[in-house]
């Protein structure tokens, strides 16, 4: 039997934050729906922004590469699914989230090496403070551009507008979305 991974990458450092909230009731629904789940916290982790890239070689070398990122990598290539916990940070995403991405560059000129991301099932859970206007597309645009670069198929997302700590976990039509685009990722990563 093969065992679908749901893997999260929390960019909040707000630990039961709304970000983290929604990707447990998305790891609520892909673990339904038969899939081993993890989630990481990139703020835990030692990653930093990207260095010069070399290519001398044909290919990119990561000068980075002995603090924490590749250690995620490992976990990002195994995984089916990827889901991004993303709040909009100054329209954008948070820096740990961009400092991590970014450094996916060392695999991008490799084609041997960027086919171990082809295939992957993405999505985005996000929230935002506005409570006057929707600021979910600066995070949902760039991640679902990640995806098409990286081969994924970018299958959806949940957005919310919350501002307290963990406001989201009350919000059970919220919450019941995420849990179901779990499932439905792990369904999509299945077939
Ligand atoms: C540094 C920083 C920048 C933010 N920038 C925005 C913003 O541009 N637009 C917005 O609507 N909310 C902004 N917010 C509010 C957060 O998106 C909001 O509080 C969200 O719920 C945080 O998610 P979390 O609980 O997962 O950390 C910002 C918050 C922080 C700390």
């Amino acid at each position: 039997m093969i065992f679908l991974k749901a893997l999260a990458l929390i960019g909040s450092p707000r630990k039961g934050g709304n970000t983290d909230c929604l990707a447990d009731a998305f790891l609520e629904g892909a673990a339904e729906a038969g899939a081993e789940i993890e989630k990481i916290y990139l703020d835990d982790l030692n990653i930093r922004p990207i260095a010069e890239v070399c290519d001398d070689f044909g290919m990119r070398v990561d000068l980075r590469a002995d603090d924490d990122w590749r250690k995620v990598m490992n976990k990002v290539i195994e995984a089916d699914v990827l889901v991004w916990g993303a709040p909009v940070y100054w329209q954008g995403v948070p820096a740990q989230m961009k400092c991590f991405a970014d450094r996916w560059s060392c695999y991008y000129a490799a084609e041997w090496l960027n086919q171990g991301f082809a295939g992957k099932i993405w999505a985005v859970l996000c929230a935002y403070g506005d409570p006057t206007q929707d600021q979910s597309k600066w995070v949902t645009e760039p991640i679902a551009f990640w995806a098409e670069r990286w081969r994924g198929e970018y299958i959806g997302d949940v957005c919310v507008s919350a501002g307290k700590r963990g406001a989201v976990a009350e919000m059970e039509d919220v919450m019941a979305a995420a849990r179901e685009l779990g499932r439905k990722a792990v369904s999509a990563a299945g077939e």
